[in-house]
């Protein structure tokens, strides 16, 4: 062995020990939502309607969040079905910036006077769509993806949510590298999804050009650095707004939202002053 191998030894058994000690902490954090008394027979149900089981589960959510952030392989981890089980136990992590960033989204809905919502990369059902079928809310929602996964695990989980969920809810398979544009709404939500695009910029000016004058526009942008799956960055809150009223839009609310270390792993890699800039805006 040459000096060097020597040297890189100790380094790289620190690294493995860093990985497996993550891992570990992976698959606890997992567990907590998958046996938590309240999801367990939820996610029994859910694996069985899907095909899937445990271990594949586990599998996805290591893949999405074991290595680090800069090493995702792009888009096409969205393709899995493993992949749509680990946003949704993301979702369910007690803790976690997910659960602020949906309690935001509803937030941000009331006393807005909605029929007709578009999620443009909605990745799996969220807090605000149980909401509306839980308390039977006249507003019509459209799912918006680019992958069938999305649509496979949505339907799944929705007739657990509620046997009639179709009377509320449709989905649109849409490519907004594309520039597909899904149609006439009163709320457009792009929730960590816009950045995905080929040419966001683009994108969002057609939607807000094509858009009902009164309508409505939820984004959740990160803020810090580009990464794998991403084709554009915002450095700071005052760029990201820059930007939104370049594309003709004014921003109506806002609110950051940080992760919690402890919980959102991913975030570890990204420095401290990451963050999810989530904004409801009106049109110019
Ligand atoms: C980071 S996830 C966000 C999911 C969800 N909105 C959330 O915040 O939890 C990005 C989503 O964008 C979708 N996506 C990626 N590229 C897309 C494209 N070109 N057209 C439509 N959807 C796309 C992915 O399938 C995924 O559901």
């Amino acid at each position: 062995m040459s000096p060097s191998e020597l040297l890189l030894e100790p380094l790289s058994s620190e690294l493995d020990y860093k990985r497996a000690e993550k891992r570990e902490k992976l698959i606890r954090l997992a567990n907590s939502v998958l046996f938590d008394f309240k999801y367990k027979k939820h996610f029994e149900d859910l694996m069985q309607a899907l095909n899937f089981n445990y271990d594949k589960v586990i599998d996805g959510f290591l893949e999405y969040n074991l290595d680090s952030i800069f090493e995702l392989p792009g888009n096409e981890i969205y393709s899995s079905i493993g992949n749509r089980f680990t946003l949704y136990i993301h979702n369910l992590l007690q803790g976690s910036w997910h659960i602020e960033r949906q309690q935001t989204i509803c937030q941000f809905m009331e006393g807005l006077h909605l029929h007709y919502i578009a999620d443009i990369g909605f990745g799996v059902p969220s807090l605000y769509i149980k909401n509306i079928l839980n308390n039977n809310i006249p507003i019509k929602i459209k799912l918006c993806d680019l992958y069938p996964s999305a649509f496979l695990f949505s339907s799944a989980l929705l007739r657990l949510w509620d046997k009639d969920w179709d009377r509320k809810i449709s989905y649109i398979q849409t490519d907004m590298d594309q520039q597909d544009y899904v149609g006439f709404f009163d709320l457009y939500i792009f929730q960590d999804s816009i950045e995905h695009t080929i040419n966001p910029t683009a994108y969002l000016k057609k939607y807000v050009n094509e858009s009902p004058p009164h309508s409505f526009f939820l984004l959740s942008l990160p803020i810090g650095p580009i990464i794998p799956g991403h084709y554009m960055a915002w450095n700071s809150n005052e760029e990201a707004e820059l930007w939104l009223k370049f594309c003709g839009l004014k921003i109506v609310s806002q609110k950051d939202v940080y992760p919690n270390l402890d919980v959102d792993l991913f975030a570890n890699d990204l420095g401290s002053e990451f963050h999810n800039y989530m904004v409801l805006c009106s049109k110019n």
